[in-house]
């Protein structure tokens, strides 16, 4: 088994390295190669997603990435910006299926900005589309407008487009992750206003026979968006396109209050999956050892589980989370009076400690 190993900018290098000590703590050794890729890319190979970095990722079982970005390379044209990695490795490796669970640990209740009662026991999936959609819909740019009230004035455009398939496949995703978990379905669209999401709405429902098991239900982006703020435990799975994904997402991991605790999966269509933790790149605590690690830490469980066909060892990697934040361990983000303040390197000392007993 082999795993690329992805650092990336900013807080990307510090808080891969404890999960990479994580993995080594484990019974079994794993082949890991590390190559650079965003600004890291960049600088190294003149590119955010350097050749032999995908070759790397193409070839290996499982990628682990960090975080890229970085504010330095904000004014580069947008083809070499550090976002085109992440956005190249899952196009080229076609990692169409992004989970992204929002669980709030129950020592972390008050590091919700939600009252306690609202988020206590919170455990929602946002199973999030990842290849279609606006991100990736063709003719895009900016141009002089041909028609339309400002025809002869510059205009940005961007294609909206679902294809069938697409929507087929990410439903069955959803509806197979649903079944393993509270058999709640929601399909959050904008059928409303767009076409492309009334033809989301009426695939997701054909899918839905082949689950009668599931209870689907559909909501529109806005009021999702509501929801989730207001009774978010009403959620079981979400799933959605790429952009209300990418939005909705932000929203559902600040209701745990710790962004850096959330992992997240992007997985093709045979298992091979891409894993990071759902925060950036930080550059503003970057090199700094204040990072709270345990994102990626958990990143690297999901992907003993999905990709690596390790459940075991995934779960120990989640018991030995549970047990330093038992222990009152806690890095800035997440630090209340009366825990115990640690850094990036003490926190991934504390999980290979717990992997131990
Ligand atoms: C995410 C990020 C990316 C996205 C950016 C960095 C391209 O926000 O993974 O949610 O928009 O998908
Ligand atoms: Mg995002």
């Amino acid at each position: 088994m082999k795993i690329a190993i992805l650092p990336g900018d900013g807080i990307g290098p510090e808080i891969i390295d404890q999960a990479v000590r994580v993995l080594g703590a484990l019974d079994e050794r794993f082949e890991m190669e590390t190559a650079p890729v965003g600004g890291a890319g960049y600088i190294a190979h003149g590119h955010p997603l350097p050749d032999a970095t995908l070759k790397l990722a193409m070839q290996a079982d499982a990628v682990l990435f960090g975080a890229v970005g970085d504010w330095q390379f904000d004014t580069l044209e947008r083809p070499l910006r550090p976002e085109q990695a992440i956005l190249g490795l899952r196009r080229e490796l076609k990692l169409f299926a992004n989970l992204r669970p929002a669980i709030l640990y129950p020592e972390l209740a008050g590091a919700s900005s939600l009252k306690p009662e609202v988020v206590s026991g919170l455990d929602i999936l946002i199973v999030r589309e990842l290849t279609g959609d606006i991100y990736f819909g063709k003719p895009r740019g900016m141009r002089i407008a041909v028609d339309g009230p400002f025809i002869g004035e510059r205009e940005g455009f961007d294609t909206m487009r679902y294809a069938e398939t697409e929507i087929r496949r990410i439903a069955h995703v959803a509806f197979q992750a649903a079944r393993r978990r509270g058999k709640r379905l929601t399909s959050v669209d904008k059928a409303n206003v767009l076409e492309t999401f009334q033809f989301w709405k009426e695939i997701v429902t054909e899918v839905h026979a082949e689950y009668p098991d599931v209870a689907l239900d559909h909501m529109y982006v806005d009021n999702a968006a509501m929801q989730l703020v207001r009774a978010p435990k009403k959620f079981d799975v979400i799933v959605t396109g790429n952009m209300f994904g990418d939005i909705l997402s932000d929203a559902a991991a600040m209701l745990t209050g710790s962004i850096g605790m959330l992992p997240s999966a992007s997985l093709d269509a045979n298992g091979k999956g891409l894993y990071e933790p759902s925060h950036g790149s930080a550059p503003d605590i970057a090199g700094k050892g204040v990072a709270n690690p345990l994102a990626t830490i958990l990143s690297a469980a999901m992907m003993l589980r999905y990709s690596l066909n390790r459940p075991a060892q995934a779960e120990r990697i989640e018991a030995a989370v549970k047990q330093v934040l038992a222990q009152g361990l806690r890095t800035p983000d997440i630090h209340e009076t009366g825990t115990t303040l640690v850094g990036t390197r003490e926190m991934g000392d504390a999980v290979v400690k717990a992997l131990a007993v």
